[in-house]
């Protein structure tokens, strides 16, 4: 019998309404169109505007289209990972919260907390329950309302971020096809660099820490860049030196959506030509858990049955990781 593989069958996303140009960004830090779009390869990114919106409300409209694709129910659902930075509430999990707004009535889940490799984590973790045979249907949701987190006084880190979600399901498949391999790691080290510095345990919400301004994204860019650009490059031909695949052999890179001198620097590390490369981050800005699937949505047309695809992330904590998989439609 031939070894079962977890397969994407459906891929969906979402993006709010709201576009935040850089023109407009100028009006409310000190910075501009040229030192963003040089730096950063961020044109515009998306902003869930609407009292009482979280990420789940980012999630129903990307999960709905995607079952309606897939021609399913919810309740035909094993287990939903949502992986997100952003999670409604601290507690309970998002993905209790979308199971509930979607009927997912007979599936458990849990959200999945590693910053921008979240989603990477995510694949790698539901499809252990496909090989398994535990699960037939596993849906790996990534997105985040950055927005909510974001200070928008900060110039180094307000023109990056953006909102989106993304959402794709893990099925069973006997043809060779889905996730082959996958390298996931972690330096918790890396806490110094990237983190929101309160309303966690240790630093729990105050006046104080709202009055500093401690609810928000922190991150020493400079920093956190060294080690993306060497790190997510790294793993990325790592993956593909010990499946023996040449750049050749890859049809499409798709790398996390943090920056695009990150990006170049992940496809010149792989030898992918840029017209392998999917790039969307000049219109998304970089939406954390809902990078690579919005990545893999946006192109979902170009990809053919058998494609291989290099999925690669890099995020705070750090963590890290890539995936190879082939497309299976
Ligand atoms: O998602 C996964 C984790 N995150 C990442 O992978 C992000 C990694 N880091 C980065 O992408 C980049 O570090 C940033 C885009 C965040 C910043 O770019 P940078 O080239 O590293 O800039 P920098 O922080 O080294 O700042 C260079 C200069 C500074 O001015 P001085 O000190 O040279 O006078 C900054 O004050 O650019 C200035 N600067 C800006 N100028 C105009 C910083 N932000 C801005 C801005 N507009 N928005």
């Amino acid at each position: 019998m031939s070894k079962i593989h977890a397969a994407i069958t459906a891929v969906n996303g979402y993006v709010p309404e709201y576009v935040l140009t850089n023109h407009e960004l100028e009006t409310m830090v000190d910075t501009n169109d040229e030192w963003i779009t040089t730096r950063t390869g961020i044109k515009e990114r998306r902003i869930l505007k609407g009292e009482g919106l979280g990420t789940s409300d980012m999630a129903v409209p990307a999960v709905e289209g995607l079952l309606k694709k897939r021609g399913i129910g919810a309740d035909e659902l094993d287990l939903i990972i949502f992986c997100t930075t952003t999670p409604d509430r601290v507690f309970p999990a998002t993905a209790n919260i979308l199971a509930d707004k979607i009927g997912a009535k007979n599936a458990w889940g849990w959200d999945l907390q590693a910053a921008c490799s979240g989603f990477l984590f995510g694949l790698a973790t539901g499809s252990q329950f496909i090989e398994s045979g535990k699960h037939k249907k596993v849906l790996v949701v990534g997105g985040d309302k950055m927005s909510s987190i974001t200070n928008y006084k900060d110039r180094a880190t307000c023109i990056i971020f953006g909102d989106g979600c993304g959402a794709v399901l893990l099925e069973p498949n006997d043809e060779g096809n889905g996730i082959i391999d996958t390298i996931t790691r972690s330096d918790g080290s890396g806490v110094a660099y990237l983190h929101q510095k309160a309303g966690g345990s240790v630093r729990p919400a105050t006046h104080e820490t709202v009055d500093a301004l401690e609810h928000f994204a922190y991150q020493e860019g400079q920093a956190v860049f060294k080690f993306a650009v060497t790190k997510m490059a790294d793993v990325a031909a790592e993956v593909m030196e010990r499946n023996n695949l040449s750049s050749d052999d890859i049809a499409w890179l798709v790398p996390h959506q943090a920056n695009k001198r990150i990006i170049d620097a992940t496809a010149n590390r792989t030898g992918v030509t840029a017209d392998k490369v999917i790039v969307n981050i000049e219109k998304y800005g970089n939406t954390t858990n809902g990078t690579i699937p919005l990545c893999l949505w946006e192109w979902e047309n170009k990809f053919k049955k058998g494609d291989n695809l290099i999925l690669a992330a890099f995020g705070g904590g750090f963590t890290w990781g890539s995936i190879y998989l082939k497309w299976a439609y």
